[in-house]
């Protein structure tokens, strides 16, 4: 079938249901295209809050929340979008609690604030209570609330239906896309004038992460496929607590809340490294001071973990502001945090890189201006870029709502400009190119299965471009998914059939895994430098000089690859060194 609206977004997380609402505010005709139920997107994992200078707790100020972020991106985050997210916050916790999201209170009753890693007061001088939060099931309720306001005012949705290709004109002008609906197994054409990403992150690439199984990417090999690039893939954010093994989120929200990382010898280890902030220091830094903790041999019991130290925090707040944490503990470990540290090892969280756009979430194909004609990205998969080489905890939230937000209005307006231009159209049998690779895989009857090529993607990930990288390791996951390019074009899958053919769905994502793999790879091997969450043993220094820019990354789609480079906006706060 062809289905025909003014814009399609593809992803139904925070990112593109904010993106969604004000679209249809703006009166558009907005669908929004999503491989999962809506409610089951990641952002409903987000726990432990979202960044906003209310000052309902302490003194703060949007500036310094804007510093925060600028200091925890080793200043490579754009100045310009930062001033933006952090000014516009305030405004967006409100507008997010009018819309109904319940926001846990303090004892005055306004919205309940918490301290969260490197969100200080002063631009520096101790940490403030800036999370704004509900319970430690924040992003939950967000995406519950935004979708609730969506479905009342006429979004329509298209659930389960997984986005494999964009659709563009000759001129490079986009006009839509192509989606399997996992029901039927039927492939369908999305005719529209505008199309916005929000496929979020690709956690599942490396064998350890707190990303849920969707997280695979998928948006991002999409637009590198059409020859647009992704900007600073190298940055990838590892969370410094996710249970032991599992990779399961334990909310920054309980450092927050007083927790304390210990190692082997029970010593308070952030100390050391973190004199002014200590356990509530960045994550870069804090996932990077549990290896060193871990390498020294004071993992616990020499093996690699750390204990996170609740247990003086008390019941009472543990049940009733970190409910969600208690329960996984106690569930997926057999730990009871009131009474027992929790095993913790950090956990790959956060693409801090992604498909460049502007302030608006116009897609950029190269320098600043350079938009792709009615392409746009939002959330984890897009790069504004206001992370930088390091996120702050809260600030993918801020993201999402604020970036978001910006994108519906853009997109409405440039609906309303073009109302009297027809659709772009579509290229003769748009689905061709979906059709022939989905059969290209059902009709193969040798080859692997999809997870031992995934399973092989995913080690060589952790072991070679996880928090520590060098020349050595990252040749070596080149070479790897040199050869994991050609393995996963030849994975076969047994499941032959029509309906929730989910094994046929991993047998095309494992194609886009290696693809962006690759960018963040290739990226962490170019950028010779240590910044932020991209730590390189054999340049441990941070270098302004040749590397305080952002990288575009290109590929042919076959292995080959060249980059390009953005410069970095600094409006404000010059670079210096993080001290925390
Ligand atoms: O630790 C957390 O609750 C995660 C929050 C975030 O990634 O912003």
């Amino acid at each position: 079938m062809t289905f025909s609206h003014d814009i399609v977004i593809v992803g139904a997380g925070g990112a593109g249901l904010m993106a969604a609402l004000y679209a249809r505010e703006g009166g558009a005709d907005v669908a929004v295209v999503s491989k999962l139920h809506p409610l089951r997107s990641h952002t409903g994992a987000a726990q432990g809050g979202i960044g906003a200078a209310l000052g309902n707790e302490e003194e703060d100020h949007w500036l310094w929340h804007a510093f925060d972020t600028v200091k925890g991106s080793d200043y490579i985050g754009d100045q310009d979008a930062i001033e933006i997210m952090c000014q516009d916050a305030p405004r967006t916790i409100v507008e997010l609690e009018h819309y109904g999201v319940p926001f846990s209170r303090n004892k005055q009753g306004k919205i309940s604030q918490r301290r969260f890693g490197g969100h200080t007061r002063n631009f520096g001088e101790a940490p403030v209570r800036r999370a704004c939060h509900a319970a430690d099931r924040t992003g939950h309720t967000i995406l519950h609330t935004l979708y609730d306001q969506c479905v009342k005012n006429h979004v329509r949705f298209y659930d389960e239906f997984q986005v494999l290709d964009l659709l563009m004109t000759p001129d490079g002008e986009t006009c839509g896309v192509v989606a399997y609906e996992i029901l039927t197994g039927e492939i369908h054409t999305f005719h529209a004038k505008i199309v916005c990403f929000a496929t979020g992150g690709y956690g599942r690439a490396f064998k350890t992460t707190s990303n849920a199984h969707a997280g695979t990417g998928d948006g991002m090999a999409i637009v590198l496929r059409k020859g647009l690039p992704l900007e600073d893939m190298e940055f990838v954010q590892f969370h410094p607590t996710g249970l032991y093994r599992l990779g399961i989120l334990i909310t920054e929200g309980a450092r927050g809340e007083g927790g304390i990382l210990r190692n082997n010898e029970g010593e308070r280890f952030m100390e050391r490294y973190a004199p002014t902030v200590k356990d509530l220091a960045p994550r870069d830094l804090v996932s990077q001071c549990i290896y060193k903790e871990i390498r020294e041999g004071r993992g616990i019991n020499g093996k690699e973990y750390v204990h996170l130290d609740m247990t003086h925090v008390g019941e009472d707040v543990l049940l009733h502001k970190l409910p969600e944490i208690t329960v996984f503990s106690r569930t997926y470990m057999g730990i009871d945090p009131v009474k027992q540290p929790i095993p913790v090892a950090p956990t790959c969280h956060y693409a801090m890189g992604g498909i460049p756009t502007d302030h608006d979430g116009r897609v950029e194909r190269a320098q600043r201006g350079s938009t792709v004609p009615g392409l746009y990205a939002v959330g984890e998969c897009a790069c504004v870029s206001v992370h930088g080489a390091n996120r702050l905890g809260t600030n993918s939230l801020v993201d999402l709502v604020v970036f978001g937000r910006r994108a519906g209005i853009r997109m409405a307006q440039e609906i309303q400009d073009r109302r009297n231009e027809p659709k772009p159209l579509l290229p003769d049998d748009p689905q061709k190119p979906t059709r022939d690779l989905l059969d290209a895989i059902l009709s193969r009857t040798e080859g692997e299965p999809v997870v031992a090529v995934r399973t092989d993607l995913q080690q060589t990930m952790m072991d070679n471009v996880s928090v520590f990288r060098n020349e050595e390791t990252l040749t070596q996951a080149l070479a790897d998914l040199k050869a994991l390019r050609e393995r996963a074009r030849r994975v076969v899958v047994r499941d032959k059939g029509k309906r929730f053919n989910t094994e046929l769905m991993d047998a095309v994502e494992i194609g886009f895994m290696v693809d962006y793999a690759e960018a963040i790879a290739a990226g962490a091997k170019y950028r010779t430098e240590s910044r932020g969450a991209h730590s390189r043993e054999d340049y441990p220094q941070r270098d302004d000089e040749h590397w305080l820019k952002h990288t575009l990354f290109y590929s042919d789609g076959q292995g080959g690859y060249e980059f390009g480079d953005k410069k970095v906006i600094i409006t404000r706060f010059q670079p210096k060194e993080r001290k925390y």
